[in-house]
């Protein structure tokens, strides 16, 4: 074979081997890759350029048009090669980023105060803007605080009454004292007074102490662990006509609507008189329904004009001075506000109920 058809043939059979690796090249890079190895300065075509010098003068303007078709060729097939590999990997990103417009979203669910903790900010706040301050005190107590103070002496049948949690735990200094769980929220009447007293000051004196209150006891209507608050005001001629304005004032707002209420006598040891109060149903506007018994009345809290001993146990002039105060239980009024059924709910946190309480 002559050394030009040689060569003809050589660049031919390196034109089919070139072509078939473009085809093959899975991608951009290994595409580049091959331009350099077959178009580069140093590659297969330029190895061939250089048995060109071995020809006769005459014959190197035909080879040198062959290497230039087969330069062209290579290269347009190279640009066609690209452009497709460009236009799949275009189309698979998008086939890869492809979204179901049609799912239904994720929505984020908020979160929400619990029943009880709502019911006690907004009691808090209805007392805090008629006036009175906000008070709290420790949930272990001592006996003094709990009951003597509270003109509950220690054989008094009140003490039995209130199924009292004790805990083996030591008072400030050296001294032990028998502590407890307070069992209601009145022994802050004590410590607001003395802490009052203590900072120079005289009466008025106008509390809401709301918080945690414990007593041994579980069924549909008690719980070990509930929730309280509590609302006194001292000060020169105060009077059951004020326990009374101030009751209307705070059931009428918490419940969002006009309720009447009565006072029945009762007994308290740290009040004299005392009274339970009433409110009309608010399911049946008195006429009378399984929740009130058919009686057209609910109960909802305790109440009286503070006993004079109590005034004195912190150095109060009882005859100076008077007061009225109230306790309520916090479960209760929300269960009455929101009709729920049976105050386990409220600790059992089931997400479903929390959720439809959320407010
Ligand atoms: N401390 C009482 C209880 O838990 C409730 C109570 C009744 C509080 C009468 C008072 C009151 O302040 O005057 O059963």
């Amino acid at each position: 074979m002559s050394e030009i058809d040689s060569l003809k043939a050589q660049l031919e059979s390196l034109q089919s081997e070139a072509l078939e690796s473009f085809a093959l090249a899975a991608s951009l890079s290994e595409l580049q890759q091959l331009r350099v190895n077959y178009l580069g300065k140093k590659g297969a075509l330029t190895e061939v350029l250089k048995g060109v010098g071995k020809l006769p003068p005459q014959e190197r303007p035909v080879i040198g048009q062959h290497v230039n078709a087969t330069k062209t060729a290579l290269a347009a097939a190279l640009d066609g090669c690209e452009a497709s590999l460009a236009v799949k990997a275009k189309a698979e990103r998008i086939e890869a980023e492809r979204i179901d417009v049609t799912l239904p979203g994720r929505s984020s669910t908020s979160g929400a105060l619990h029943p009880v903790q709502q019911g006690l900010d907004e009691m808090t706040a209805i007392f805090s803007q008629m006036g009175f301050a906000v008070a709290e005190g420790p949930e272990i107590e001592n006996e003094f605080h709990n009951f003597d103070a509270l003109n509950i002496p220690p054989e008094h049948p009140a003490r039995a009454m209130h199924d009292t949690f004790f805990v083996k735990e030591f008072a400030e200094g050296e001294q032990s004292e028998p502590m407890l769980l307070r069992t209601h929220t009145s022994p802050v009447q004590i410590r607001a007074m003395k802490r009052f007293l203590e900072e120079g000051h005289e009466p008025p004196l106008a509390v809401v102490a709301p918080g945690r209150v414990y007593r041994c006891d579980y069924d549909v209507t008690h719980s070990p662990m509930f929730h309280q608050v509590e609302v006194f005001k001292v000060d020169r001629d105060v009077s059951m006509a004020h326990l009374k304005g101030v009751l209307k004032h705070f059931l009428s707002t918490y419940f969002e609507k006009e309720v009447s209420i009565r006072l029945r006598p009762h007994y308290f040891p740290f009040t004299e008189p005392s009274a339970e109060v009433d409110i009309g149903c608010v399911f049946c506007a008195g006429k009378g329904c399984r929740i009130c018994k058919g009686s057209g009345w609910i109960e909802v809290l305790g109440s009286g004009m503070i006993h004079p001993n109590v005034l004195r146990s912190v150095g109060i002039d009882a005859e100076a001075f008077s007061g009225f105060a109230f306790g309520l239980g916090v479960e209760r009024l929300v269960m009455l506000k929101k009709g729920i059924p049976d105050l386990r709910l409220f600790f059992e946190n089931d997400v479903r109920f929390l959720r439809r309480m959320g407010s």
